[in-house]
């Protein structure tokens, strides 16, 4: 399957499955029909308190001749109140996974939180509302654990998540094992151009969270308004004869990020993997990025009590 390659040799492939808000009891269903699509790319993280149905899933797979572990490229991430105990919430989380090794572990927020336990998720908040910041635990400290993941063979490459110019300008400079991936937000509403290129001049490869936008889900949980119903967007569909999503993904690999679109519905994850039969023209990748509206689809601040972004 088509795949980039990243800054220590690894190989990401281009089209991953995103779990966020995968139910328990589907998953087993969705993983089995996701392989047999082709998918070869898992998105996980022990904040979407899954990671023990997908792991459940996973051995049952592995069982199976449908594929091999080293088949697969496994990502999940660190939650926020574990950053002081990075070591012992990966391996929480290759346990839950029932894995002994992760192909990309990230740090899924640069903000450490009140610790409430290795592997718990949610985030403490304080009388006042307002999210409880752990201001001991620097995102260097953070960092050099990471690191010793690499070294303890736990873990394949190491990546940031939601890390603006700044903050990868930083850990670019105190990482001795540099950042392989920054995960972050972009869609044609938010293409985040300069974040992208300053990434990829780098050798960190983006890839993109929200590739859809969110679609219904975060109109639902966050009110965003979803690309896929963009009247240019849809024009294109038309033209190459495929639907908004498929344009919208393709679009996202042409910019050279890796697109981790989730469903929980059989001929989505489908459609959502037939994206390598057609090529946008230039005009028309000038085209979406002219439909740029600077535009955050996923509102973590509806649950911290305040915006990290502002
Ligand atoms: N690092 C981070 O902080 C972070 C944040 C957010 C997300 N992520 C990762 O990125 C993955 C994807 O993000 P996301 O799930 O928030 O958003 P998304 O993939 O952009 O959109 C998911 C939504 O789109 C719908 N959908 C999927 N395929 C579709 C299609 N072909 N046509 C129309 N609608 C479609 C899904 O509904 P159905 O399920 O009903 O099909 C769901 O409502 C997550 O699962 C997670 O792994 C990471």
């Amino acid at each position: 399957m088509a795949a980039i390659t990243l800054n220590n040799g690894f190989k990401m492939p281009l089209v991953g499955l995103g779990v966020w808000r995968m139910e328990g009891k589907e998953i087993k269903h969705l993983l089995i029909n996701a392989i047999k699509i082709g998918y070869r790319h898992l998105d996980c993280a022990a904040d979407y308190q899954n990671e023990t149905e997908v792991g459940e899933a996973l051995s049952e797979i592995f069982q199976t001749a449908l594929v091999k572990r080293e088949d697969l490229f496994i990502t999940t991430k660190l939650w926020n109140s574990d950053h002081g105990h990075v070591i012992e919430a990966c391996k929480n989380s290759l346990e839950k996974l029932r894995l002994d090794y992760l192909d990309l572990y990230l740090v899924h927020f640069p903000i450490a939180t009140r610790h409430t336990g290795v592997g718990a998720t949610g985030s403490a908040m304080g009388e006042d509302g307002v999210l409880d910041i752990d201001t001991t635990v620097t995102l260097e400290t953070t960092w050099h654990a990471m690191e010793e993941l690499v070294s303890k063979g736990l873990v394949r490459s190491i990546g940031i998540s939601n890390y603006d110019i700044f903050l990868t300008r930083d850990c670019l400079a105190y990482s001795k094992v540099k950042p392989a991936v920054n995960q972050i937000e972009t869609h044609p509403y938010f293409q985040r151009d300069s974040l992208v290129k300053f990434c990829q001049k780098h050798g960190i490869c983006v890839t993109a969270h929200t590739p859809l936008g969110g679609a219904v889900a975060n109109t639902e949980w966050f009110g965003s308004v979803s690309c896929l119903d963009d009247p240019v967007l849809k024009g294109l569909a038309e033209k190459y004869k495929k639907t908004v999503a498929q344009v919208v993904l393709r679009w996202g690999i042409q910019r050279d990020t890796v697109v981790i679109p989730k469903s929980s519905k059989l001929e989505r994850l489908e459609e959502n993997f037939q994206v390598f039969d057609f090529e946008l023209t230039k005009e028309d990748m000038d085209l979406v990025k002219s439909i740029d509206r600077k535009y955050r689809t996923n509102q973590p601040a509806k649950f911290w009590g305040i915006d990290l972004y502002a």
